[in-house]
């Protein structure tokens, strides 16, 4: 039986990627963080089963790293764990940093001196972020990197020290180059999650407006759980490659908005340019969708699209396993029913949209 160790286990690529390695008969590995709350939402299906067994540890803590890595002598590490928030990296920098970037060190030096070197592989979560203020459209693994977020910076050192230990030790770790992927199970402050639980607020009468920042932001959206197999792909590919994984179908955040919204039967109709933009409701006339530059960063990345020529040419993997329109209506689904069980969730969840709502929880 393979054994896996799992960094971000708790989070949403982690939650699936956990699912589909006990699928393959893996024995799974989670490494989670002390908190005060102990309801882990996303994994508290697997908790329990024979092959899931969650450790204590924090990317921050190198010996906790070193402990859990030379207890389980993993065949494969996914490093999922990261401060994966753009807009949270310009607040708090330096904890970014020391997560997104040294945390990806501290994986690598535990693994040399836990003797495993040689026969531990290891999946490192890059982003398109790397590309950031893009250099070419669409973008392949052969694209030039210009970050541009505290985020995307730390992100690009666990980039090149991944493939620094490849090159210098012989070591099998990989870069998944991941441009965006959403799901049901997706964070509620990254903006496709937060378009559909505030459309599907706004239909059940529980929230009256959304306010949102760049409207014509670009994304190549895909589904999380197709993404994550091309992680494990990557890991069992014959040479360590880094690859590109993205759908190559680029939206805006206004399109999102727009299909979310008709899913939970609201056609939208706009208005306005930049911060006066408005999202209006064609039936009632009611202003449903605003621009609030509390949502605008500092730089922001504008116009991602991923190549994924190479992970289909030499991993077989499917980019276009899940269309858009797919993604978007499964995730309003989901938080159609969400909101309609809300009211037996705590006071807190009702708070979030609120504070979601008033901007004060970007
Ligand atoms: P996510 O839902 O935000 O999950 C992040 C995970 O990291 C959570 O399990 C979180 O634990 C854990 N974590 C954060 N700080 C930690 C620390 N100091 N020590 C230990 N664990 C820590 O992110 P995701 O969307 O699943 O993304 C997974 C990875 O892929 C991330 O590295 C992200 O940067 C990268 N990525 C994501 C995308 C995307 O579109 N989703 C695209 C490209 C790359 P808690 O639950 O305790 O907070
Ligand atoms: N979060 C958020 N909230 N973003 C908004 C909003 C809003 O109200 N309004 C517009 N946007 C724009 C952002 O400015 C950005 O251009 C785009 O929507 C996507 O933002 P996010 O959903 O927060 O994701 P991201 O692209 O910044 O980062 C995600 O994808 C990266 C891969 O490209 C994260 O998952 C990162 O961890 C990941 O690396």
């Amino acid at each position: 039986m393979k054994k896996a160790i799992i960094t971000g286990v708790t989070g949403q690529d982690g939650s699936y990627l956990s699912e589909f390695l006990l699928d393959k008969g893996y024995e799974v590995h989670g490494i989670i963080r002390r908190s005060s709350v102990d309801y882990r939402e996303r994994i508290a299906h697997l908790e329990g089963q024979p092959h899931f067994h969650l450790h204590y540890g924090d990317m921050s803590d190198s010996m906790a790293l070193v402990k859990v890595i030379g207890a389980v002598r993993p065949d494969e590490i996914y490093n999922l764990a990261a401060q994966s928030h753009v807009q949270v990296s310009f607040d708090s920098p330096e904890y970014t940093c020391d997560v997104d970037a040294t945390g990806v060190l501290r994986i690598l030096e535990a693994v040399r001196q836990c003797g495993l070197t040689h026969s531990c592989r290891i999946y490192q979560a890059s982003t398109s972020e790397l590309y950031g203020k893009v250099e070419e459209v669409p973008q392949s693994e052969t694209t030039p990197f210009h970050p541009y977020s505290p985020y995307a910076v730390a992100k690009l050192y666990g980039y090149w020290i991944v493939r620094e230990y490849r090159e210098a030790y012989n070591m099998f770790c990989c870069s998944g180059i991941l441009f965006n992927h959403e799901s049901e199970r997706r964070g509620e402050t990254f903006v496709t999650r937060k378009i559909t639980l505030a459309a599907a607020r706004i239909a059940q009468g529980k929230q009256d407006k959304l306010y949102l920042g760049n409207l014509s932001s670009l994304r190549d959206w895909g589904y999380a759980k197709d993404y994550v197999e091309c992680m494990w792909l990557i890991l069992q590919n014959k040479t360590p490659e880094d690859f590109v994984i993205a759908t190559g179908v680029q939206h805006s955040v206004r399109e999102f908005c727009q299909l979310a919204f008709h899913y939970v039967g609201i056609d939208l109709r706009w208005e306005g340019e930049g911060k006066d933009e408005k999202g209006i409701d064609t039936a009632t006339g009611k202003v449903l969708v605003e621009v609030s530059e509390d949502f605008y960063r500092p730089t922001d990345v504008v116009n991602l699209w991923g190549d994924p020529s190479k992970a289909k040419r030499e991993l077989g993997w499917n980019p276009s396993k899940t269309s858009f329109d797919e993604l978007v209506k499964r995730m309003v689904e989901s938080d159609m029913r969400k909101v309609r069980e809300e009211v037996i969730l705590s006071h807190s969840r009702v708070n979030l949209a609120e504070y979601l709502e008033k901007g004060i929880v970007k």
